[in-house]
């Protein structure tokens, strides 16, 4: 699939921000009565040490520009610029959804421990959001951030689904952030952009974040069991299918860092399913062919859905009728393919060490 309007204004940003497509990011809003009465104590010791991170705050000094950033900005084709650019508005979405969700909890709840975590993981957000803001700025393309968050649709989601989903947002978003960085470490010449230079460090405030819901998670383990487990399934596989199929759309930004589109989805894969294990009782096989060629599979199908779309007319939409249904045939089969069992470990936390 291609990338069909062009973001050439800021009008055109906010509409891609805005745009709530199968791979979009969302914006998200929860039961907070229950976010409320949500209980930590069994897991104290673990939260304590978290959140005394959280009050150190050692990225405070991180999301600042240093004087050559501008000079670090390479020429790009146009290909190049826009997916580049679709990056940007996608990555902005996410770190705002983020930030408003954590903040909208924050505002709406007494709970002392859920409410400090979610103030702290807020102005993480926001520093995250504000960066990248910024390098769109320097293209005239600043996202009136404001305004989106009045104008986006919300999406309502139980406090489980926001700890399934939120979890692996984050643990992905690590994952994602450091498999590039390192890559562009060890080729510098592919760093485009100087805003994979902070990634490093960024990516950390992702991880803890993931801890945070983990330790949620871990402290209420009905969560996590019986048919808990069936959701927690269905959100392992639409996440690794959304993000495959996204960063399919953007062959030329794989290509300016060197990296093979599939390749890094399936580090990115790996790394995730590694963290995933201090709390989700089940992995994707995400390694096996039979599992990779579900996925290849519904890369092609929304290419055609893309393609069915730009057609228009009738013959248009029923094509797309019938490449939808593909599509959801082929999200079942990923879905009932055989996953791996592990048991919790008993001590929940985990170090970066990607
Ligand atoms: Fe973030
Ligand atoms: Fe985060």
């Amino acid at each position: 699939m291609s990338i069909t309007t062009v973001i050439d204004t800021p009008e055109a940003a906010s509409q891609r921000a805005k745009a709530n497509s199968m791979i979009s990011p969302r914006f998200y809003t929860t039961d907070f009565a229950a976010m409320d009465r949500l209980d930590v104590s069994s897991v104290r010791a673990e939260w304590d040490k978290m959140m005394l991170e959280y009050e150190g705050d050692n990225n405070h000094d991180h999301f600042q520009r240093d004087p050559g950033f501008g000079a670090e900005i390479h020429d790009m084709s146009p290909e190049l610029k826009q997916e580049f650019l679709d990056f940007l508005v996608s990555s902005l979405t996410s770190e705002f959804s983020g930030q408003i969700l954590y903040n909208e909890i924050r505002k709406n709840i007494n709970n002392p421990d859920i409410k400090a975590l979610m103030g702290f993981m807020a102005r993480d957000e926001s520093r995250h959001s504000g960066f990248i803001n910024q390098s769109l700025r320097d293209y005239g393309l600043a996202v009136d951030l404001g305004d989106l968050k009045k104008t986006k649709a919300y999406t309502y989601f139980k406090p489980k689904y926001i700890f399934y989903a939120t979890y692996l947002s984050e643990k992905i978003g690590y994952a994602r952030y450091i498999t590039i960085f390192r890559q562009l470490e060890k080729n510098p010449d592919k760093r485009f952009h100087p805003i994979f230079k902070w990634f490093e460090r960024w990516c950390n405030d992702e991880f803890r974040h993931g801890e945070s819901f983990a330790l949620i998670m871990r402290a209420n383990p009905k969560l996590l069991t019986g048919l808990n487990v069936y959701w927690i399934r269905f959100f392992l596989v639409a996440v690794y299918a959304t993000m495959y199929v996204r960063d399919h759309t953007r062959p030329q930004l794989h290509v300016a860092m060197g990296l093979d589109p599939k390749e890094y989805d399936y580090t990115v894969f790996r790394i995730t399913t590694e963290i995933t294990k201090q709390v989700f009782p089940i992995s994707l096989d995400t390694d096996h062919p039979s599992f990779r060629a579900g996925l290849e599979r519904l890369h092609q199908i929304s290419d055609n859905i893309a393609a069915a779309k730009a057609r228009g007319g009738l013959v248009g939409l029923a094509k797309q009728g019938i490449w939808a249904a593909a599509g959801l045939a082929t999200f079942t089969r990923l879905y009932f393919f055989p996953v791996k069992h592990h048991a919790l470990p008993a001590e929940i936390r985990m170090v970066p060490a990607w």
